[in-house]
């Protein structure tokens, strides 16, 4: 962290509970580990792949027997079925699966596959001004993306925890013969420019209704077998990501959704599209328009989250339909 973005948030308030508030943020910092509320850095595009295509990672039946392919199979499965996984459910306080915006099992070239991201941490970021690892990068999606200050646990795994461990085993498996510290081909999700014509949150409803509704539901809130397990995952709401999430970025989620959405219909490791650019954003911004968990990184209202945090494209703090975003859902 920088000096300024050290912040004071109690600086000015004069209130004889002050100390039994200050215990209760003390706490707070334990339970939600502090060093993933820093600036989420949006990933640098990849580059084209070359003649031979992109990184080929083994097939999953060919995970091997023995402890190490038990790590792997382990960390798998958290990654796929996160919500069921013994281990992974603690930390999930929405009901996302990592493997709902990494498809194939997080396998998808322009999919943001493991094999690209595996060979790229620890990485320095400045916006951040730390060296970020492996490990703080998959409890930064558990803060944001699948909500973990709403878990059983009340935030993302303690640093260098079983379930971190296992996932990274499948992620190094993944990536076996890559080359490391290089952004490889397919890494991430593919930009898609932005439409001349201005973003229309109406003309995304329109695309949503006609191509997406069908799965993800009316209201956005996906579907669920009687068991409790994801068929489709929601899109906002208190079961979506939250509003700290990468996703919740319009020029992300139109990324996300025009090489990988509608599934079946759009393929990203063939970067192949089933909608327009103009749709991807105008689909992007509609879904984004909606509340969702808040914030983890709140400064106390919208006005000072939105400041703070959301200096890129996305709706927070906006006002669309009569309703300004940013109340949270939960
Ligand atoms: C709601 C969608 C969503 C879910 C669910 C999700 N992620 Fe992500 N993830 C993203 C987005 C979007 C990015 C790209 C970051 C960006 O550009 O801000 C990303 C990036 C990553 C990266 C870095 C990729 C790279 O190439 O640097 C890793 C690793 C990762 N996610 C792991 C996970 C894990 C592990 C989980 C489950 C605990 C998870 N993700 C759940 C959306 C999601
Ligand atoms: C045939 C069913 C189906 C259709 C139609 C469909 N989706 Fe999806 N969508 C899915 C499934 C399934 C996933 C999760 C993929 C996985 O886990 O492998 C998903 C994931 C997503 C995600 C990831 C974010 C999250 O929070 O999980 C977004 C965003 C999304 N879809 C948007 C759209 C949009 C926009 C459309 C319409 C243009 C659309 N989808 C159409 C089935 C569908």
């Amino acid at each position: 962290m920088t000096a300024k973005d050290i912040k004071h948030p109690l600086r000015g308030i004069r209130n004889p509970l002050l100390p039994a508030v200050l215990a209760l943020f003390a706490f707070s910092v334990n339970a939600q580990d502090d060093e993933t509320l820093t600036k989420q850095v949006e990933l640098e595009q990849a580059p084209a792949p070359g003649p031979e295509g992109y990184h080929q990672p083994p097939s999953l039946d060919d995970i091997p027997e023995g402890p190490f392919g038990d790590s792997v199979r382990s960390g798998w499965q958290a990654f796929v079925n996160t919500r069921q996984h013994p281990e992974a459910k603690r930390f999930v306080g929405n009901k996302q699966n990592c493997g709902n915006c990494h498809l194939a099992s997080g396998l998808a070239a322009n999919s943001a596959p493991m094999w690209g991201a595996w060979g790229i941490y620890p990485k320095y970021r400045g916006k951040n001004d730390h060296v970020n690892t492996m490990d703080e990068r998959i409890r930064g999606c558990f803060t944001y993306s699948m909500n973990a200050g709403g878990s059983e646990a009340g935030g993302p795994p303690e640093p260098d925890s079983q379930v971190l461990k296992d996932m990274q085993a499948f992620f190094f498996w993944s990536a076996k013969g890559a080359p490391i510290g290089e952004n490889l081909p397919g890494r991430g999700y593919a930009a898609v420019p932005k439409p001349e014509n201005e973003i229309s949150v109406s003309r995304g409803e329109e695309v949503y209704q006609d191509q997406c509704a069908v799965c993800h539901g009316n209201d956005g809130s996906g579907k669920f077998a009687d068991d409790g397990r994801q068929i489709f995952p929601p899109l906002w709401g208190a079961g979506a990501y939250n509003w700290g999430a990468g996703m919740h970025r319009i020029n992300t989620a139109a990324a996300f959704i025009k090489y990988n959405m509608p599934l079946g219909k759009a393929s990203p490791v063939e970067k192949e599209a089933a909608l327009t650019d103009q749709q991807a954003w105008d689909v992007a911004a509609f879904i984004n328009s909606h509340e969702r968990p808040q914030d983890p990184r709140w400064e106390g209202s919208k006005a000072s989250t939105d400041e703070k945090w959301h200096t890129h494209q996305c709706l927070y703090n906006e006002t669309v339909r009569g309703h300004t975003l940013g109340d949270g859902a939960g």
